[in-house]
């Protein structure tokens, strides 16, 4: 449904209704302050931004300086006016069955997975994701609707492209699972919302309207076109691709419907269709047929003439163009409904018309109310509207895709368990459900699976490790210490295991595979996925993983503290020890910390190599799990600064390969700036902030957030790496030919992950542990205040920070409900209420224990 509005120009203006949905209006919207002074506490003074503030005016200068965009007032959409961007634009929809990449002008990829089945690209696109896709734009061309004026033979896209003709308003509004195109050309304002529903069906819902906004009727013809791509993401493909497709029209369903029928195949899944609510007047389904053999689909031969064929498409590159033909009143208005969608079989696309067409408003008014849910949980008000932002809204957004659809469809095993720790206290029951999904790809041996839909059995030595920092974020949120005892099987034999006996033997695996210098067995890489020829003979050694273990053998003693099995906690003391003194006997270069030694023992990442003599994992590493001594712990810093850190954050090594090192692998043959090539890697970036707040250097960690934060970037601006408004894998590294710094795979990092339990729990310091929330903020210095609305375990603990005097870190003094209150672990309530908590930060001399409250809005 959709209604009028009297626009600023006296024209009307087109707007669904629930197209401007305010998501989250009302838990973004700041309420009456409800923290009062305990008695006789002296009232805080207002809030007023310390220098920190005043020296990134910058930041909040550049929050909507994005060359061809700015986020709305509430920071839930991402609005782009210019269409024509040097690079697009990406925004992720998805529910549980089904993802979308849709671009800023709706074109893009649709991919969808049938149960636990493999993953299949259903519309265009062979890359894997839209801003990495070596085939060129033509591959994306999916969503196009072409308007023409049947009076004067005039089209143009809605979308703006591929036609491009210039437009008289254009808009995208990239949302939290939804885009909004609006643009007015000819005289016509058209508006297509496109979103995936919550749940799990594989459909998009399409609402089109078109507006005549001049003062005689037109005739119109309304082309919209989809590409049937039918691609095993990961896997299958068959031999002569195209032989296999078919596309015909359905009249009862009013919907192009087109398959691929291999002669062998993984599973059935293989039928895409488009229905719509308005009749259909002609179809193509044959692509050659639509564009015309020589022509493109800047100017398909269907659309000038003005007609579809009513061709099929047949052993051919098959599509879905729906012609629809309105006569439009002046000031009048005409919707248009579509449903986009895959089955296994034709028979099956009437009850998706049924479910959706007509109910599209309602779908989206529960993407709405998810939407709200999601930005109103943990919410954060701090002196940084960038920050805040960003954590009340992208970050858990980008956090959710990635705990549903890892690397676009493909679970690798540590990047779904290190999102499964990201979303640990924003959706416990995925974190839950990823650790089983990942345990039973876990072997008996102790390895696991690289990835599975497809499975990949690479011996990647880092896998399982990832399980002992996932399980125990959740325990210390949920308290769920039942999970530990359930029974998983490993994979592909019959033998299962308790969860704590899955993740025993995870770590005794790595323990027994340890190379001459006393460190971890690297075998086919570790995190770093293209060190592949470090250990291609078994023998080569993993500094970082080294180090990876001893945070592992930090939290299993931890665990087992908890448990009382104070055996296990000294055992698990002890071999962190161990590792710990190998790491510093032989991984230390002086400086900072060797990468690996590969199977001849000779080290990589080491002042003796020609390339790549330093590498960021081993030295953020370091600094999280405590191994590194004060004192090596400010070299390392002072060398990462030196000779990694660009104006957007630490690369991931330097100097980047220019020639192929067999002994490092993959890695050496990239371009130099590309990927783990010497690139400015947001995932080690963010390690790095979690590093430096663990040694309470919370001003270092802000600056290296705003270098990394997409629309934080000052400096000269080169509007190419500021291509996503959201977080990248990395930025191309300033080595690279042609790309320096611009962004590479839009929305696809693990960063998402730790930014959401990082800037949570270390920075705001509203920590989940064992027994209780540990209140131990480590802020800015000029940030006088933070607060945070953080659930856990059954309570709500309204914690307002107050940092009077201007510290990083140091001794906090709690008020909770008004009273004072020992110490900084605040019990689980679990008594469904809210609770005030005043924490005061202090310096650790400092014994006045003056409570201060805050004056600003809470965040709730
Ligand atoms: C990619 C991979 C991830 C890996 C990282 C570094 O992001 O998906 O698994 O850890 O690269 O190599």
């Amino acid at each position: 449904m959709s209604q009028i509005h009297q626009g600023q120009d006296g024209e009307n203006s087109l707007e669904f209704n629930a197209t401007h949905p305010q998501i989250g209006a009302e838990v973004l919207a700041e309420p009456a302050q409800t923290a009062q002074p305990p008695d006789g506490a002296p009232a805080m003074r207002a809030f007023r931004p310390g220098p920190l503030i005043r020296e990134s005016a910058g930041l909040s200068q550049n929050l909507d300086a994005h060359p061809y965009g700015h986020f709305n007032g509430d920071g839930t959409e991402f609005i782009i006016t210019n269409p024509d961007a040097p690079r697009a634009l990406d925004n992720f929809l998805w529910n549980d069955a089904c993802f979308s990449i849709v671009q800023h002008t709706g074109v893009g990829c649709f991919d969808f997975q049938p149960g636990d089945k493999e993953a299949i690209q259903l519309l265009t696109g062979i890359g894997r994701t839209c801003d990495f896709d070596v085939f060129g734009r033509d591959h994306l061309m999916s969503r196009l609707v072409y308007i023409r004026d049947n009076d004067t033979g005039t089209f143009w896209n809605l979308n703006w492209e591929p036609v491009c003709r210039p437009s008289e308003k254009f808009e995208c509004r990239q949302g939290l699972g939804y885009t909004i195109l609006t643009n007015k050309t000819e005289g016509i304002e058209a508006s297509f919302r496109i979103f995936i529903p919550p749940g799990s069906d594989p459909v998009e819902l399409w609402d089109l309207q078109l507006k005549n906004c001049r003062s005689s009727a037109r005739n119109l013809s309304v082309f919209v076109y989809v590409q049937f791509q039918f691609a095993f993401k990961w896997g299958f493909n068959s031999y002569g691709d195209s032989i296999y497709r078919e596309a015909h029209f359905n009249r009862e369903q009013n919907a192009v419907v087109a398959s691929k029928h291999p002669f062998c195949r993984p599973h059935d899944f293989l039928t895409g269709f488009l229905a719509s609510d308005q009749p259909v007047v002609a179809f193509d389904g044959s692509r050659d047929a639509f564009v015309g053999t020589y022509r493109t689909l800047k100017d398909p031969a269907a659309v000038q003439r003005g007609r579809c064929s009513n061709t099929p498409g047949s052993a051919d590159a098959t599509v879905g163009a729906l012609q629809f033909d309105f006569l439009i009143e002046p000031g009048a208005r005409k919707p248009l409904t579509l449903v986009l969608g895959a089955t296994d079989h034709e028979s099956k696309v009437a009850s998706f018309r049924e479910h959706y067409l007509g109910h599209t408003d309602a779908y989206f008014a529960q993407l709405a109310a998810q939407n709200a849910a999601l930005v109103a949980t943990n919410r954060v008000k701090t002196p940084d509207p960038l920050f805040d932002r960003m954590v009340n809204v992208w970050i858990k957004q980008g956090a959710s895709y990635g705990s549903r659809w890892g690397r676009w469809g493909w679970n690798g095993y540590r990047d779904i368990v290190q999102h499964g720790l990201g979303v640990s206290a924003l959706n416990p029951a995925r974190t839950r459900a990823i650790l089983l999904e990942a345990l039973r790809h876990q072997f008996s041996t102790g390895l696991a699976v690289r990835g599975w839909n497809p499975v990949d059995e690479k011996p990647y030595s880092d896998s399982a490790l990832w399980l002992v920092f996932t399980l125990c974020a959740y325990l210390k949120e949920t308290g769920d210490l039942a999970l530990l005892d359930e029974q998983v099987p490993y994979y592909g034999g019959d033998v299962s295991a308790s969860v704590l006996d899955h993740v025993r033997t995870a770590l005794d695996f790595l323990v027994k595979n340890k190379g001459v210098h006393g460190l971890i067995l690297i075998k086919f890489g570790d995190w770093n996925d293209s060190l592949t020829g470090v250990g291609k003979e078994g023998r080569g050694e993993s500094v970082w993983l080294s180090i990876a273990y001893a945070e592992a053998m930090r939290e299993m003693a931890a665990l087992m503290g908890h448990l009382s099995q104070a055996h296990a906690q000294a055992d698990y003391t002890r071999r962190r020890d161990a590792i710990a003194a190998a790491i510093n006997t032989h991984a230390w270069d002086g400086q900072w910390y060797r990468r690996c030694y590969d199977d001849d023992a000779q080290p990589i990442g080491s002042r003796e190599n020609r390339f790549a003599s330093i590498f960021m994992e081993p030295q953020c590493w370091a600094l999280i799990a405590g191994i590194a001594s004060p004192e090596r712990a400010s070299q390392l810093i002072d060398a990462c600064d030196r000779l990694l850190l660009t104006e957007l954050g630490y690369m991931l090594l330097s100097p980047p390969y220019t020639e192929l090192d067999p002994s490092v692998g993959r890695l050496s043959s990239m371009e130099p700036g590309i990927a783990e090539n010497g690139t400015v890697y947001t995932h080690l970036n963010v390690w790095m902030i979690l590093g430096l707040l663990r040694l309470g250097k919370a001003n270092k960690a802000y600056d290296i957030f705003k270098r990394i934060t997409p629309c934080s970037l000052s400096g000269p601006t080169d509007p190419k790496r500021n291509a996503s408004f959201l977080y990248s894998n990395c930025y191309y590294g300033p080595q690279h030919k042609n790309r320096r710094f611009q962004q590479e795979f839009s929305w696809i990092t693990g960063s998402y992950a730790w930014l959401n339990t990082v800037l949570i729990n270390e920075w705001i310091g509203a920590k989940p542990e064992y027994a209780g929330l540990r209140v131990q903020p480590c802020l800015p210095a000029a940030w006088p205040e933070a607060s945070i609305v953080r659930t856990w375990r059954g309570a709500t603990y309204h914690i307002q920070v107050g940092n009077p005097h201007h510290l990083e870190g140091g001794r906090v003094k709690l008020w909770v409900d008004g009273k004072p209150f020992p110490g900084n672990l605040l019990p689980a309530f679990a008594d469904g209420k809210t609770h005030d908590v005043i924490a005061t930060m202090l310096p650790h001399a400092e014994s006045s224990l003056t409570p201060q409250v805050i004056k600003n809005k809470p965040a709730r």
